[in-house]
């Protein structure tokens, strides 16, 4: 039997490709940047299997000009680019990279935090600019303490959890809003508070969105929630742009309903030029970073080819989002080698 063959839209950090040229035929998407719509629709026809980012869309159209497709694996842990229920209906596993970016995204939401209160990104463009000229001044600079405050934690899966868990070392009191509650005996043990999002963002210093883009969370942080901030309290969003009401945040800042942010994703990326949230000095801009650690990146990698090579070998993959399409293509008309 010929190896199975599979698109690869972007170069991945080691072992991704490594593991999959072991067994596969790879075509792998050479520049920096995504394949454009036409080349992706023109690269994935005929192809066994797809490795994709969250910058494809994977929807009907995809699916449709490449009826050969057996597994999409991506290297996210969102899905949102994935129509998973055309895949689903076609018989398509669909793989993600939940749990091995975990903690460097949670690390990320905290550089964020500290960023912003403590006016890091500023303070080099300061002494870059040129702009320190005094050795030491009492009123320099002057941030936020974040040690002590109350941090206010948007969906507590697995990244809102391991947030949680660094608040302790910062002394601070923990809310969290989600759609389905902790056992109480894990709220203790995390040292968290349940409270309704409106309660959350009235009494949070900092409020940190860890929730899945969604039509339930879409444009979620709107005006309206943005007036119930503190006028000295932060957003910080590693999560989803589409979570944001963009122009609500920019009304906000402009007229000092918040603090300030820390925004690591947008509406459109890359963030166009003229964004209005670019004019402001309270607001640490990241691109798209929070999972970007060497490691993260390679377990991503390494998982990503795991799920595919897994149903290409007829096995379930380890981390799936579709497991009702065994019932539409069972694993043994999956397995290639
Ligand atoms: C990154 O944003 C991811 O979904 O993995």
């Amino acid at each position: 039997m010929s190896r199975p063959s599979v698109y690869v839209t972007r170069k991945l950090p080691s072992p991704g490709l490594e593991m999959l040229s072991q067994y596969c035929q790879l075509l792998v998407h050479q520049e920096e940047g995504p394949p454009r719509r036409e080349e992706l629709l023109r690269n994935v026809k005929g192809k066994d299997a797809l490795l994709c980012l969250l910058t494809d869309k994977i929807d009907a159209e995809l699916l449709d000009a490449a009826p050969t497709l057996r597994v999409v694996s991506s290297l996210s842990v969102g899905f949102e680019h994935v129509d998973v229920a055309e895949a689903t209906k076609r018989g398509v596993y669909v793989g993600y990279t939940p749990a091995v970016l975990t903690e460097a995204t949670a690390d990320f939401a905290w550089a964020l935090i500290l960023a912003v209160a403590r006016r890091v990104a500023e303070g080099d463009a300061y002494v870059r600019g040129g702009k320190w000229n005094m050795a030491w001044g009492p009123m320099t600079m002057l941030g936020e303490d974040v040690h002590g405050k109350t941090l206010g934690i948007l969906g507590m899966g697995r990244i809102g959890k391991a947030v949680a868990q660094r608040a302790r070392g910062f002394n601070m009191r923990c809310l969290y809003y989600d759609v389905f509650r902790s056992p109480p005996d894990t709220e203790r043990e995390m040292g968290v508070e349940y409270t309704p999002i409106e309660k959350l963002l009235a009494e949070s210093d900092f409020v940190t969105i860890h929730v899945p883009a969604a039509k339930e969370t879409t444009g979620m942080i709107n005006e309206e929630k943005l007036r119930l901030m503190k006028k000295t309290a932060f957003l910080i969003n590693t999560a989803r742009g589409a979570v944001v009401d963009e122009q609500a945040l920019a009304k906000a800042l402009r007229d000092g309903w918040i603090a300030g942010a820390g925004l690591d994703v947008f509406q459109k990326e890359p963030i166009p030029k003229d964004h209005p949230l670019l004019g402001f000095r309270n607001v640490v801009l990241t691109p798209h970073l929070a999972s970007a650690s060497k490691q993260a990146r390679s377990a991503m990698a390494e998982l990503a080819a795991k799920n595919l090579l897994a149903a290409l070998k007829g096995e379930r993959p380890p981390s799936w989002v579709n497991p009702e399409v065994e019932k539409i293509r069972p694993l043994s008309s999956v397995k290639m080698f």
